[in-house]
């Protein structure tokens, strides 16, 4: 049976309605980005694996973190891939309806701690957003050492290729913010802070930190 975490990866449904996140993002662009360039990586994921069945019992985060594994052929493509629809699936969990939340739980004082306040939290976040040059995607992370940190990767990659566990993240590809903001991308960022959810991160964040303190056991 699959549960949708192997191949054929099929399109994980939006976990909320396209104008939910009106006015900071429009339901236009929130209809596009999921239905189209998701549903695309989905399928070049899956086009890519379709002759390697030796793989399809791989999930998607072992696709992500090990891809390197692959053939030669299709390392490329399913490195592209595999990430676009990871770190989509986790763009699109961690937004909820506008709320201007603020960190919560134990994540909250990990933020205090590593950035000194919230405030400074948000300006490393969109310093990195738009440092990155090109399309990509901005990141709070766990690091390697276990502490919280601020970091960009080019196109479709992901933190786990510098040792680091996603927390939350922010796509910075054009198609995520050019019909309402075109060139704006800093405007883009200040009006994603109000989507991200909380709880969600802060359980994003101890999983981070369950996986690590397993692999230190090891
Ligand atoms: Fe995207």
């Amino acid at each position: 049976m699959n549960n949708g975490d192997h191949y054929p990866f099929s399109l994980k449904p939006l976990p909320y309605a396209y104008g939910a996140l009106e006015p900071h993002i429009d339901a236009q662009t929130v209809m596009l980005h999921h239905d189209k360039h998701l549903q695309t990586y989905v399928e070049n994921l899956n086009k890519a694996l379709m002759d390697y069945p030796q793989y399809h019992n791989w999930s998607l985060l072992d696709l992500v973190r090990h891809y390197e594994e692959l053939p030669a052929e299709i390392r490329t493509v399913v490195r592209n891939n595999a990430g676009g629809v990871y770190n989509h699936n986790l763009y699109f969990d961690t937004m909820q309806t506008p709320s201007g939340g603020k960190p919560v739980g134990r994540l909250a004082q990990a933020i205090k701690m590593s950035f000194g306040s919230y405030e400074a939290f948000q300006k490393k976040m969109k310093d990195a957003s738009l440092e990155q040059f090109g399309s990509g995607w901005a990141w709070l992370v766990l690091s390697r050492t276990g502490k919280l940190e601020i970091m960009s990767t080019p196109n479709q990659d992901t933190p786990f290729a510098h040792g680091a566990c996603p927390i939350t993240l922010v796509d910075v590809w054009e198609h995520a913010y050019y019909l309402k903001y075109q060139n704006r991308r800093g405007e883009y960022i200040d009006n994603w802070f109000p989507l991200i959810h909380w709880e969600q991160a802060e359980v994003n964040y101890l999983k981070c930190i369950k996986g690590r303190m397993e692999r230190e056991k090891r």
